[in-house]
């Protein structure tokens, strides 16, 4: 980290052909506590059954009383730094749908908690596609010169938001957090991401929502109805939006990266719902062997999920240097994209 006399980041110079973005560490955690599909049967009108045919879910993860989404993001990014070779971190990226509080953005204090003072550090709003944004967010810290090595941390505290009463999201969606540490690299090095593809659709916002607790809400004209503080799905829409539009980016990325979809040997898509998964792994015809999984243990962890799925199946091993991984993730906005990586072999993963 390079700083001014005023504390502030000072941009680095290196050279133009080292100017994509590297994969150099990764690290995931999810917090102790676990609740089965029979814990939420006892308060819920739901079944394991259900739960397990129509979601793929069995456990999940959530914060104990007194835990916020920066004491996740924080863990799983000081892991990520220990996994990397080179812990000098110029900018901190932190993708999220359940920040600390409306304002401040989460990301300083989390970058302050490592140690990272004086480095620019921010919130990116992009609900389950969060990580993907901030992967190209991050490319573009390291293109322009901002950051020579990015600290990129989705990290997502749902249950502080879903109502406890709904069937429909409850059982779905926990808490977790992953990070990358990305640097700058050459394009043709293991670890270098593709371009990455990203859309959306405002015209769809209403299918994720959260209704209150913004300018809208808060304004004279409009008060707070009952549950509008609490997150809401249109589930059966969502589905089918979700499986068009990552299979279709996912098509995108591919191709912008000058791959076929035959050169894919690890899948690793936002853990939505193991029946979305399938879907659109069938739609790519990505075979069963190279579909990376994680749904059934953690849930949907939002904007965690794809770096906590990276970093869990980097540490058992099922993701290896040099498999050729095709990322992709969809979610409120609406928001989706997709990005090609090859898998990186890292110091300790
Ligand atoms: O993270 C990114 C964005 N999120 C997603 O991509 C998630 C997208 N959607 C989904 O995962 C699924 O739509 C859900 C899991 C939310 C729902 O599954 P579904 O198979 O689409 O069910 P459904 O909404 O079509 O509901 C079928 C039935 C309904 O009952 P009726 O109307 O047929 O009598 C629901 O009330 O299942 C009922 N139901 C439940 N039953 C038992 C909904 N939730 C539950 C539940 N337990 N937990």
């Amino acid at each position: 980290m390079t700083l001014d006399q005023g504390g502030s980041y000072m941009p680095v110079r290196y050279e133009e052909r080292e100017r994509a973005v590297v994969v150099a560490g990764v690290g995931g955690w999810v917090p102790p506590d676990v609740v089965t599909n029979d814990d939420l049967c006892a308060r819920l009108d739901t079944s394991d059954e259900w739960i397990r045919t129509r979601t793929g879910i069995r456990t999940r993860h959530v914060i104990s009383p007194g835990m916020a989404t920066s004491d996740l993001a924080f863990e799983a990014g000081r892991r990520a730094l220990g996994s990397a070779d080179d812990r000098e971190i110029g900018a901190v990226v932190l993708a999220t749908t359940t920040p600390d509080r409306p304002c401040p953005a989460t990301a300083p204090d989390v970058a302050a908690r490592l140690g990272l003072v004086g480095v620019p550090a921010f919130d990116i709003s992009a609900v389950c596609a969060g990580f993907l944004y901030g992967l190209a967010t991050a490319a573009g810290l390291i293109a322009s010169g901002t950051a020579r090595q990015v600290l990129l941390i989705g990290a997502d505290a749902f249950t502080t938001i879903v109502d406890p009463k709904d069937r429909s999201t409850a059982v779905i969606f926990a808490d977790g957090a992953g990070a990358v540490v990305l640097r700058a690299g050459r394009a043709d090095e293991p670890g270098a991401v593709g371009p990455v593809v990203l859309g959306s659709d405002g015209r769809f916002a209403h299918l994720i929502q959260v209704p209150a607790g913004g300018s809208r809400q808060r304004s004279r004209s409009r008060s707070c109805g009952p549950g509008e503080e609490f997150f809401q799905m249109e589930g059966r829409d969502t589905f089918r939006q979700a499986v068009e539009r990552m299979s279709a980016a996912s098509r995108h990325a591919v191709e912008s990266a000058g791959w076929s979809l035959e050169d894919v040997d690890r899948f690793a898509a936002h853990q939505a719902n193991a029946r979305i998964l399938e879907a659109v792994a069938d739609e790519l015809a990505i075979p069963a062997g190279h579909r990376l999984s994680n749904i059934s243990r953690v849930g949907n962890t939002g904007a965690a999920s794809i770096p906590l799925l990276l970093a869990q199946a980097a540490e058992d091993s099922s993701l290896a240097e040099g498999h050729r991984t095709l990322l992709t993730a969809f979610g409120g906005g609406l928001a989706w994209g997709a990005a090609t990586l090859t898998w990186p072999k890292l110091p300790t993963a």
